[in-house]
This record gives C-alpha cells, structure tokens and sequence, in this order.
C-alpha cells in the first residue's frame, strides 16, 4: 500500500487546550489570542485553540483566534456528539484553515465506567460524529482516547470506521501517560497492520508525562510512522502534562539527520514562546527544564568550562541562539524615543499603537530611569503586561506601605472600580504584601483569600524588573460566595489568577492580585450564568 508520508512531522500544539487544563490555569481571551500570534510566529502546523462547548469563553476566544490567526491550521475540539461538534464548528469555520478534533474512549475501562456504554455504541458514535464533522469540515481528527490501554483490534474497528467517514488525521492519544516507548511503537505497528487505510492518513500521537515518558514516547510514535505530534509549549497540560514542544522539536532538530525528520517550527522563537507561556499562565518552568531552563545551556562544573572555553562542541550539543537565548542583548538606552520602541518592539513581534504604544513608552520611560539596560525580556514582559485586558476590571492606582519589624505593617490602597470609581483601602496586615493584598479586598468589598503567591525576576542583576504572579480564591467556599454571588453553589471553589511587571515587587504583587481578583469575579459571575452542570465544570476546573 503507497504512503502519503513525508519526512515533515507535524507540530500539532494544544497549549491553549490540554495545557489551559492544568490546574490553576486561567487564561483570558486576550491572553489566548496573544498567545496563538506567537505560536503563529513559532510556526507550528496546528494550533488546537480550545474546546468551544466548555464556556462561552472558550467559543469566544477559540471563534476570536480562528478569525485573526493566520497561517496554522485552527482546530477546535469537540466530544462525540452532535452539540459538541457544531460548536466547534462554529468557533473555526472562519479560520482560513480550519479543523475539527471529536474523541470518543475505546478502552473498556472508560466505556464501562465513564461513558456508561457499549463497543457497539462507541463505534456507532464514531461513525455518526465523524460524518457529521465531515459534513462540515473537510479536515477532521479523529482520537480513541485512552487508546494505549485499550484493546488494539477493538481501537482498530473504530479507526477504519473514522477513516471510512473521512477523518484526515487519527491521533494516538496515551491519555493517562501509561506506555512505555517500545509498547507505543508495538500498538501503532499493530495498527498499521490491522488498518492499511491508515497509511492514507496522517497519524498523529498525544502522549502525557505522568511517567516523564511523555516526548520519549512520541518520539517512539513518530519512529513507528506518526507524522503530527501533539505537544504543548513548556509541556504543559493534564496532571504532568504533555510532551513538551521544545523538546520534541530540537530533537527533531538536533538529532534529525538520524532519523531523517524534521519540523517547520522557528526554533529561533521557543524561548520566546516559552517565556510568553510561562507569564501568561504563572507556570514557572523549572530551572534545568530541557531546552527552556535558566540553566539549560549554562555550565558550573569548571572542567565544562574549561572545555567549552576550548571548543563549544566539547560539551554543547546545541547552541542557545538556536532556541532565541540570545534575546538578553541591550535593545534601548535611557534616551530611546517612541519610534525606536515602536520599531524594537516591532523586531520582537508585537505591533502596538495608539494608546498602547503610549501607555508602553511611559513604561519604558519608568523603567529606563530605574534600570541601566532595558533588554529585550524586559521589553517583552512589559509590553505583555500592557496589552492585558483590563476592561472592567479592578486596577490598583496607588498604594502606600508603612513596614517596620517593630510594628505590624499597614497599607493604604487606591483601586479603580469596574465602573471608573477610584476606592480606597486600609489593612494592617502580617507583612507588607499580605497587608496590600487585604487593603484591595477592603477597597473593593470582595472577600478573596490568597492561594498562592510568587515572584520572579525577569532578567538577571539587582536592578531587575519584578514578575508577580498571583492566584485567589473567592470567599468561604462553604458560604460567603452565595451572598456575593447567588448563582455559585456551597462548596464550589471559585479562584482567579493574575500576573503583572514592575520594578518595584510590591507594586507588581497588588496589580497582580487585583488583576486575579478580576479574573475570579468574572469566573464567578459566569459560573452563575452557566447553562448546564458540564459549563459549570468547566470553569470550575481552572485554575
Ligand atoms: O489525552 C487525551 O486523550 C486528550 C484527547 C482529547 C485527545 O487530550
Ligand atoms: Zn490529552
């Protein structure tokens, strides 16, 4: 049987989809949309922007990204039901390439326990979503979730019925992160086997990393034929997340003359993506993180210096500008004008006018006061901390904190209400962060206790700006979310998150959590509006 393969693999992202699903991710529409542009910039294959059924949120923001994202395929996931699948629908007809991605489980854990059914009906499903997507989409992708732990002849019945009612991609998913490399290869091997169809499709693999096998497995996967893996940037997503982009492309990249594979992707921008990623969501990335860490091109132990001063090659398999490490380099001095920010900002991928460029020169200007060298990381983190949407939200305008070791520290606070109305706030707090934090919820008179808390710094060096990043939750989950907010049920946990940048980290830690405030209230409002019990999980289940 002749094969469409090619030595092209495929760079399928679900960072905006499995990765939003990770717990205490919370992303705005704004957010996603910036996002997608980047992961445009890094030129992945397919972006999978969201699961449009989930909340009018996720449709909007999926609907937003397939109409202003150009040149990746925009896909939209949809469960195996006709519902599902016209939402997905209408979230990325307008995309100049769109797809649709409907699931269905073919293992028998899943179809007795969670779906409640039948192998009969999982195939009766399949064929009945898969026409219906076809019907609609030309490009369709079909997964048997759970595959890896189901019985491959079974799975193989339900992908020709997929193939047999046009599906153009079928994915491989390792659901719960359960396979080993070499069980991987044997399943898909078998499957090529028991379904020749297949080879007229592009098979893809989705693995999860709840045994860190997530891109060893892909990679087998892709070794056994696949052609589109699903990662997502700094490998986040369910539980341990999925196979990590960078990863799996710079070994396609590194190592690819081996295997004689190869992406499309512009490693040149992973760095960036990463940080963007990284910001957006509040997931740190881990210092020795391949690829992406603070520390995954710098070398301590002084016979690797030694060696690399003598020949880089000696203990380096990639050079850091490959992944854009380079992007620290001094961009703009103290006297840089409006035009010069227009244009660096312009060379980093964002173009920002109007009120935006204005509101980020002002920044600049600040920050350029305060710090010796603006970098281009800096400008990246303040002008992503600009075009956050701060419509109708709470803004921290001003804040003063007296803090001694003697006495307990007091904070006074002025925050801009949603309707324009400036409010003040006093605490005496523990320290001058919990005091800031506890003025904004007496200013804004809403009751919100602080989950998490942290703080990074953008560059290296003492005049470093300061990343905030900030996650709350509304209320006593037992009672005082009902008198606020009458829709949200006792026991539902309503949380938010936020970040912010600024040289100064108490005035980055009040704009972030104002900004979480936001984040939850808005949560909590559409948890109240939601429209069935399946929306109401889901805006429960992030962050
Ligand atoms: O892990 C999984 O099985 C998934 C599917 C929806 C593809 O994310
Ligand atoms: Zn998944």
């Amino acid at each position: 049987m002749s094969s469409t393969r090619s030595d092209a693999v495929i760079i399928f992202d679900t960072t905006l989809r499995d990765g939003e699903q990770s717990p205490g991710i919370s992303l705005n529409a704004a957010e996603k949309l910036e996002i997608a542009h980047q992961l445009a910039r890094l030129n992945v294959d397919v972006i999978e922007a969201g699961f449009p059924i989930a909340s009018p949120g996720d449709f909007e923001a999926v609907q937003a990204i397939a109409r202003q994202v150009h040149g990746p395929i925009i896909a939209g996931l949809a469960r195996a039901n006709a519902a599902d699948i016209d939402r997905a629908w209408e979230a990325v007809r307008d995309s100049e390439r769109p797809r649709i991605h409907t699931f269905l489980s073919t293992s028998d854990i899943h179809i007795e326990y969670q779906l409640m059914s039948t192998r009969e009906d999982v195939k009766g499903l399949t064929r009945a979503s898969v026409a219906q997507a076809k019907a609609l989409c030309q490009d369709v992708e079909f997964s048997p979730m759970d595959a890896t732990r189901a019985d491959v002849e079974f799975t193989a019945e339900v992908v020709q019925i997929a193939l047999d009612e046009g599906a153009t991609t079928i994915n491989v998913p390792d659901t719960v992160g359960y396979t080993m490399p070499e069980e991987y290869t044997a399943f898909l091997t078998r499957l090529y086997a028991l379904v020749p169809d297949l080879h007229q499709a592009v098979l893809s693999v989705h693995c999860h990393d709840d045994l860190g096998l997530a891109v060893a497995n892909s990679f087998a996967g892709v070794l056994a034929g696949a052609r589109q893996v699903e990662t997502s940037i700094n490998g986040i997503g369910e539980r341990a997340g999925n196979a990590a982009l960078e990863e799996l492309v710079m070994l396609l990249h590194t190592r690819g003359d081996a295997v004689g594979l190869h992406t499309n992707v512009v490693t040149t921008e992973i760095a960036r993506t990463s940080r963007l990623v990284s910001r957006l969501t509040g997931y740190a990335v881990q210092p020795n993180k391949a690829i992406v860490g603070r520390n995954a091109f710098a070398h301590e132990s002084g016979i690797h210096q030694d060696g690399v001063l003598k020949h880089r090659a000696t203990y380096e398999i990639m050079d850091a500008r490959t992944v854009g490490l380079d992007a620290n380099s001094l961009v703009l001095g103290k006297h840089s004008g409006r035009a010069a920010l227009k244009s660096a900002l312009q060379d980093l991928g964002y173009t920002v006018d109007g009120a935006t460029l204005n509101a980020a020169f002002k920044r600049f200007k600040d920050i350029a006061d305060k710090k010796k060298q603006v970098t281009a990381m800096d400008l990246e983190a303040l002008v992503t901390d600009e075009l956050r949407d701060e419509l109708a939200g709470y803004a921290l305008e001003w804040f003063d904190v007296e803090a001694s070791s003697r006495r307990p520290p007091h904070a006074t606070v002025a925050v801009r209400m949603p309707d324009g109305e400036l409010v003040e706030g006093r605490f005496t707090g523990d320290g001058p962060i919990d005091a800031i934090f506890r003025a904004v919820n007496a200013a804004t008179g809403v009751d919100a206790r602080l989950r998490e808390f942290r703080v990074d710094a953008v560059t290296g060096g003492q005049d470093a700006l300061g990343e905030a990043s900030v996650v709350v939750e509304l209320g006593d989950p037992a009672a005082a979310i009902k008198a606020d907010f009458p829709g949200v049920l006792a026991g539902e946990r309503v949380t938010g998150a936020g970040q912010a940048v600024a040289t100064d980290i108490i005035q980055a830690a009040g704009t972030a959590y104002a900004r979480a405030l936001t984040s939850a209230v808005r949560k909590a409002r559409a948890v109240a509006d939601a429209g069935d019990a399946d929306e109401r999980a889901a805006l429960l289940s992030t962050p």
